[in-house]
């Protein structure tokens, strides 16, 4: 079964045909097996990225057989879907847009690498509930892997690589000389039933994994890895979007490992989405800069009902950073966490009123965000240089802080107050070293982790198979 090109011999030399086919030959040697992995959905119908000429050489860019191969099989949508799998090679591409009912398999030794060359990423319209451009007013770059108004789209593999070459833009962005906001390596929106997950991503642009205005999403067993000064290389991006499990992943990155995010000021009070129904679970983060989960700056259409559990950072900035303020509107409540391992961090817990990023001048300071009902329970930190700096606004106060069943090591050599409080209430039970008067400590709580299950943790997928 799959697809079979049929070449039209007025149109093709025989040269061509026979160097198709000596290429198919190389290739069907080098990947033996059949392919077996997990997926929300199954494929009726298969094809190769080579089956529409692309070269992988990393030297021949391939963004319009990416584009044209996806094109082709979206035609398959309607009949049971396609796969396009990417076999082993060095696939130098620019941007290509996904299609609905559709899976990129990358096999292992398969390598996307995205083209250092600016014309092939094209720009896009800001975000509406950004506004403006991020990084620069003109606009934005479409990221490397895009897609819009989809359905059922997922991007696995056998570990396969998507590398963003990204140096060029950091530089960039370090010298000021950004016209438009850099590229992210993965950008769904407008979408659901999303899958991305066993792969390894290097070296994005600037964000690696962006859901936004999405719902039913599993991302899960990513190593994504960028180098620990690289700006803004943030790991995993849900941004307005509903029912996101996130999970087995391993994460070395120069900003936060998890941006929970839900637009910006004015523009994302406007559009009004919140992030929510967010589960979290078994990540291990190193980000020296940064956050293992950093919840804002941009959430000013509300993040509610966040799960995390067995989260380790090592060497990271904060365990679990709360960004906002004054003009964010919006706001951030029910979020759970427990089972922290945590080893060398400046900030255990880290929450700041004062993130005064606007996205321009016309936002309102009335828009004020209500930080509500924040819990988080065993948590072994260890060589830690502050517990918690916890900043709440002045007349706006974060409520309802629950933090039980610590144990913090400080680092000794730092003669530092461990926790720092301001314009924030709530209640400790079991916490060493003792915590600030703010949150006076109760004999015996257990702060909540809620019983229930969210709906997309008993999603499962399905064993798909195919041979070739
Ligand atoms: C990812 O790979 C792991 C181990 O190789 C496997 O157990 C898991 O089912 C895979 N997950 C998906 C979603 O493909
Ligand atoms: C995909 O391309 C092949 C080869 O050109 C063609 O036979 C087939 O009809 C195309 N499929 C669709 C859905 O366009
Ligand atoms: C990809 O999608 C964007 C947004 O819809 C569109 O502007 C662009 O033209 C598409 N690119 C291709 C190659 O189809
Ligand atoms: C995509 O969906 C959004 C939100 O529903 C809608 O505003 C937009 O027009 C859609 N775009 C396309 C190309 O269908
Ligand atoms: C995937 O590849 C990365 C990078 O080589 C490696 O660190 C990781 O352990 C691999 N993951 C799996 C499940 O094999
Ligand atoms: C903290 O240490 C105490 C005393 O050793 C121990 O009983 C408790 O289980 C520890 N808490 C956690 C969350 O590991
Ligand atoms: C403890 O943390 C400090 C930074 O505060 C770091 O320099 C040192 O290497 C860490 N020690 C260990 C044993 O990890
Ligand atoms: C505590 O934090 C406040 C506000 O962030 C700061 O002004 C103050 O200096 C800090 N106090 C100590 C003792 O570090």
């Amino acid at each position: 079964m799959g697809l079979s090109l049929k070449f039209k011999t007025n149109v093709l030399s025989a040269i061509v045909i026979l160097g198709i086919l000596s290429l198919r030959v190389a290739e069907c040697s080098s990947h033996a097996e059949k392919l077996v992995y997990q997926a929300l959905n199954c494929r009726k119908h298969t094809a190769f990225l080579t089956d529409f000429g692309a070269v992988g050489d990393g030297k021949t860019l391939n963004t319009k057989v990416f584009n044209s191969a996806i094109r082709n099989l979206s035609g398959y949508a309607s009949d049971g879907g396609a796969q396009l799998i990417v076999p082993p090679g060095k696939w130098l591409t620019g941007s290509f847009n996904l299609t609905s009912h559709f899976t990129l398999f990358l096999e292992k030794g398969a390598v996307i690498l995205g083209t250092q060359d600016e014309s092939q990423w094209p720009p896009l319209p800001v975000l509406p509930s950004y506004g403006v451009g991020r990084e620069a007013p003109g606009g934005r770059l479409s990221a490397l892997i895009f897609g819009t108004n989809l359905t059922d789209v997922i991007i696995t593999g056998n570990n396969g690589t998507i590398d963003g070459q990204g140096s060029i833009w950091w530089d960039k962005f370090r010298a000021g000389k950004l016209k438009l906001t850099r590229p992210y390596m993965i950008e769904i929106m407008y979408s659901n039933q999303i899958q991305i997950s066993n792969l390894t991503l290097l070296n994005s642009p600037s964000w690696f994994v962006h859901p936004i205005y999405s719902s039913d999403i599993i991302i899960s067993g990513l190593t994504i890895l960028a180098p620990v000064d690289a700006k803004n290389t943030d790991g995993v991006d849900p941004d307005s979007c509903s029912n996101v499990r996130i999970e087995d992943c391993y994460i070395v990155s120069g900003d936060d490992c998890i941006a929970v995010k839900s637009g910006w000021d004015q523009y994302g009070i406007k559009v009004g989405m919140p992030t929510q129904h967010l589960f979290i679970r078994r990540i291990t983060c190193i980000s020296p800069y940064s956050a293992a989960i950093a919840l804002g700056s941009e959430m000013s259409g509300g993040i509610q009902d966040v799960r995390a559990e067995d989260i380790t950072a090592i060497n990271t900035e904060s365990a679990i950073r709360i960004k906002t303020a004054v003009g964010r509107g919006g706001y951030i409540r029910d979020i759970f966490a427990r089972r922290l391992t945590l080893k060398t961090m400046k900030y255990v817990f880290w929450m700041a009123g004062n993130y005064n990023q606007h996205p321009d001048s016309n936002y309102d300071p009335k828009a004020i965000p209500e930080i509500k009902g924040i819990n988080y329970r065993e948590v072994v930190a260890t060589n830690v240089t502050y517990a918690g700096k916890l900043a709440g606004i002045k007349s706006d106060p974060f409520t309802g802080i629950c933090f039980s069943d610590m144990n913090i090591t400080m680092n000794l050599k730092e003669d530092k107050l461990p926790w720092n409080c301001t314009d924030i209430d709530g209640v400790t039970s079991n916490v060493t070293p003792k915590s600030c008067a703010s949150l006076p400590q109760k004999k015996d709580v257990t702060c909540l982790f809620p019983y229930d299950k969210q709906p997309i943790e008993d999603v499962q997928t399905k064993t798909c198979s195919y041979a070739h």
